[in-house]
């Protein structure tokens, strides 16, 4: 029997939280977690550390690289593995593809792309790496008006990453096709324009697929 380790991923405004919320429920003995996040180390230092209106925005593509893969590796120690150990799926509120789109597409890190690998090849035995990236993708304009009314409903919860212009959203979507280009049979892309219950029905058949798939 394979482990089982699931990522979700979206652009902003992709709807990925509810999403989340819906596939929770679905997979109760599923061990969630997110990231910027995750252990207590993850959560309460790298996550602040992370998305700080102070610090955040100055940093370096590659300080920012370097950062989120320190909570990763984190993550994959104290709960992916874990998890497997239990036979249970691991589910996470994104990943490693969140790095190759936010920090070598969405702020212009080409040159960290093999960086990007090496570290990859760092994140613990192949076993445990991801067995499934679904990744929400919606039109930037579609989902940065989201976003939009999101914030004037709920009034400032954005971090650093949301308030970013079209362009910077824009190039993340590059990266997230290029991701599932290099990584094709493990990505899955789906269309969240449409609505909640379109997208969950996607996302759930894809989820129950792949799970069946690894446990017959
Ligand atoms: P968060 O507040 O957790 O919300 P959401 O996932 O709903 O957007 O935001 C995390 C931000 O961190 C998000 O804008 C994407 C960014 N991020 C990266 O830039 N690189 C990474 O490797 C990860 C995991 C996240």
């Amino acid at each position: 029997m394979r482990n089982i380790f699931i990522v979700l991923e979206g652009c902003e405004g992709s709807g990925k939280s509810t999403q989340l919320k819906k596939l929770q429920g679905h997979l109760p003995e599923a061990v969630f977690f997110r990231e910027p996040g995750g252990t207590e180390f993850s959560e309460n230092e790298m996550r602040r550390l992370l998305l700080s209106k102070d610090h955040g925005p100055r940093m370096s593509a590659f300080q920012h690289m370097n950062l989120f893969f320190t909570g990763r590796a984190d993550n994959i120690r104290e709960i992916v593995i874990p998890a497997h150990k239990q036979g249970k799926v691991a589910l996470t509120d994104r990943f490693d593809a969140s790095s190759f789109a936010y920090q070598i597409f969405g702020l212009g890190g080409h040159e960290l792309e093999a960086h990007f690998e090496s570290n990859r090849a760092f994140m613990g035995p192949v076993e445990h790496r991801p067995s499934l990236y679904i990744i929400l993708d919606i039109p930037v304009e579609v989902g940065m008006a989201r976003v939009a009314k999101r914030e004037n409903d709920k009034k400032g919860t954005s971090n650093h990453f949301d308030t970013r212009g079209p362009d910077f959203h824009s190039r993340v979507r590059d990266g997230y096709r290029r991701f599932a280009e290099i990584h094709g049979p493990s990505v899955v892309m789906i269309d969240a324009s449409g609505t909640v219950e379109e997208v969950w029905t996607k996302l759930r058949q894809t989820v129950d697929e792949h799970i069946a798939s690894l446990r017959s």
